[in-house]
């Protein structure tokens, strides 16, 4: 069951935008997945149990979000954003290994290692990274080919050690050390902000392309948001129970990980992450009713639950 877009001030029609996205991109990882019944069956199956059912859909929906931008087709956009997703469905195999995190519940249910094994899960981590460049590969996202090309360059690097994957080794280099401000932001922005940056904009190229001070803007929101969602993630981590966030809450002071919440206490963490969001509002100036969809997901991120 895909969680329902709730917070006090998100209206409904806003919801009813969010689960239309969450539906369209269920489907279309239904398709991009192989068949759980082709061999290797359960390598498949584990792969089909890391990406299905559940998850906010978070970097699809800013996909969506920010193709309205750039009046692109939903269909190109479900593809850009579904890899988006593969490759964050990866990094959260990976981040609950008991090399990184040791983490047992994830989206309500048992981890991927826990419910198969190490070595699937391994497995199931570098199959859907291939998967995501195989799909930005092999379809139509844009009528530019060499804007495609870029769009399979942008997430590449968004994923690799100049972005998640290093931000991912900063995260454990800091395991029972205290960070700075500015190495906090530097691994957030890298962890978590790089691939929330390429899915907004993977988004936008589906569509006509956008003059360089617009793509500047928009880059500048998606900077801001990813940054937001690791603070509230942090947040949330010491605030949610376990049975509201689907994943084990307390975890990050019991992994000795340092977040914002070690360093500013919850309060002034909130605090941060209103002004970032305040920030990406800032950045959509100028973009008018086409930034809606983007304003009411920058609320959400920020006012989320879960
Ligand atoms: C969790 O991401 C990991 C982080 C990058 C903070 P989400 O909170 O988007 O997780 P799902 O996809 O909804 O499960
Ligand atoms: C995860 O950060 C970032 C990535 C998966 C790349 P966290 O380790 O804080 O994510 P959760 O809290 O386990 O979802
Ligand atoms: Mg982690
Ligand atoms: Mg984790
Ligand atoms: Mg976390």
């Amino acid at each position: 069951m895909l969680p329902v877009m709730m917070t006090t001030k998100i209206t409904g029609d806003f919801q009813h935008w969010a689960s239309v996205g969450q539906q369209r991109i269920e489907a279309r990882l239904q398709t991009l997945l192989p068949s759980a019944d082709l061999a290797p069956q359960r390598l498949h199956q584990a792969m089909r149990y890391a990406v299905l059912g559940a998850g906010k859909r978070v970097r699809p929906l800013l996909a969506f979000a920010a193709g309205e931008l750039t009046e692109a087709g939903p269909g190109r956009v479900a593809l850009a954003g579904g890899a988006v997703e593969l490759i964050h469905a990866y990094s959260l195999v990976h981040d609950d290994l008991p090399c990184m995190d040791d983490d047992v519940l994830r989206r309500g249910r048992p981890t991927c290692h826990v419910e198969f094994d190490e070595a699937t899960a391994l497995l199931v981590g570098d199959a859907l990274q291939s998967l995501a460049f195989q799909v930005l590969a092999e379809n139509c996202l844009t009528d530019d080919a060499s804007a495609q090309l870029e769009m399979v360059r942008l997430l590449a690097a968004a994923s690799g050690s100049r972005g998640m994957a290093g931000g991912q080794a900063i995260d454990l280099a800091a395991i029972g050390k205290s960070l700075t401000l500015p190495e906090l932001e530097f691994m957030h922005i890298h962890k978590t902000g790089a691939i929330i940056r390429a899915a907004t904009l993977l988004g936008a190229r589906c569509g006509t392309a956008l003059a360089d001070a617009e793509l500047h803007k928009l880059d500048h929101f998606a900077k801001c948001i990813g940054l937001a969602f690791q603070v509230i993630d942090d947040v949330l981590d010491a605030e949610a129970t376990t049975a509201t966030l689907g994943k084990t809450a307390g975890k990050d002071a019991q992994n000795n990980k340092p977040t914002y919440v070690s360093a500013l206490g919850v309060g002034e963490a909130r605090k941060l992450a209103t002004q970032l969001h305040q920030d990406a509002l800032a950045a959509l100036d100028g973009f008018g009713e086409r930034a809606l969809r983007l304003r009411q997901l920058a609320d959400f991120v920020v006012m989320r639950k879960f």
